[in-house]
């Protein structure tokens, strides 16, 4: 169980350096004319997820930080048994997730840009999500960074309330020290149990490789993988 007076420690450091990394025309015009049709938008208040989709009774999954967004189109493919929800911060990575969702006309996918810290923290009720993916973090190496890392125990707590009953947390990672760290902060809190990757569910069955993916095996660094159940509310 996490201390209160780490839990009452402000969140101040971003996860995120914004790229400004080219936008191209396409993701462009996306960005200006789909937004309003596949976006969740931010209010001040709680948002209203399940709302959101055609189906609203559906489980309802999150990808953070999809990136360029391979996994989650994916995912939302394949799966259509259940309701995803991509959030980012990266304008041309969510430029590229709107284009496909328009080209493969997807019902149960939704974006949101946004913080994901602060989403969960201001707009996002508890038990919202069953699942929610983790496709390689940012991995701030250098260790006066790791403060920056996302799942740090502070973001932890903030997903424990965020998850259903059973909720799932899946996580990969190609940086060790990356994943020691996610792994002692689930093993520390009892409130989590560890669970067999063979118990993946199908939404998580052969998920594509994404750029980090790529880019990490090109450079030799091995992706691992990690699997959280919420055991107790
Ligand atoms: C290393 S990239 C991985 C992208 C993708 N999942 C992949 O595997 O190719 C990490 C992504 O997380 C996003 N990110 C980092 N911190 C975030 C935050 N607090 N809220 C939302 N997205 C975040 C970044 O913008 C970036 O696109």
């Amino acid at each position: 169980m996490n201390s209160p007076s780490i839990q009452a420690k402000k969140h101040t450091k971003k996860s995120f350096v914004l790229r400004r990394g080219r936008v191209t025309a396409a993701q462009r015009r996306a960005l200006n004319s789909l937004k309003n049709e596949y976006t969740i938008k931010l209010g001040k208040g709680m948002l209203n997820l399940a709302g959101a989709f055609l189906d609203p009774d559906r489980k309802l999954i999150a990808d953070v930080g999809f990136g360029s967004g391979e996994s989650l189109l994916s995912m939302a493919n394949k799966y259509s048994e259940a309701n995803f929800v991509g959030i980012e911060v990266y304008s041309s990575g969510i430029g590229s997730a709107l284009n496909q969702i328009h080209e493969n006309n997807l019902t149960n996918l939704k974006i949101i840009e946004a913080d994901v810290f602060q989403l969960l923290e201001t707009n996002i009720a508890d038990d919202t999500f069953d699942g929610i993916v983790f496709l390689y973090p940012d991995p701030w190496p250098k260790r006066k960074h790791h403060k920056r890392r996302l799942l740090s125990e502070r973001f932890l707590n903030l997903l424990y309330d965020k998850t259903t009953k059973n909720g799932l947390v899946f996580c990969k990672t190609d940086w060790e020290n990356y994943y020691y760290q996610i792994k002692e902060g689930f093993s520390a809190d009892e409130r989590w149990a560890s669970e067999d990757l063979t118990n993946l569910p199908e939404y998580l069955h052969s998920l594509p490789k994404t750029k980090y993916e790529r880019k990490a095996l090109i450079e030799g660094r091995q992706p691992r993988e990690l699997f959280f159940r919420k055991a107790s509310r």
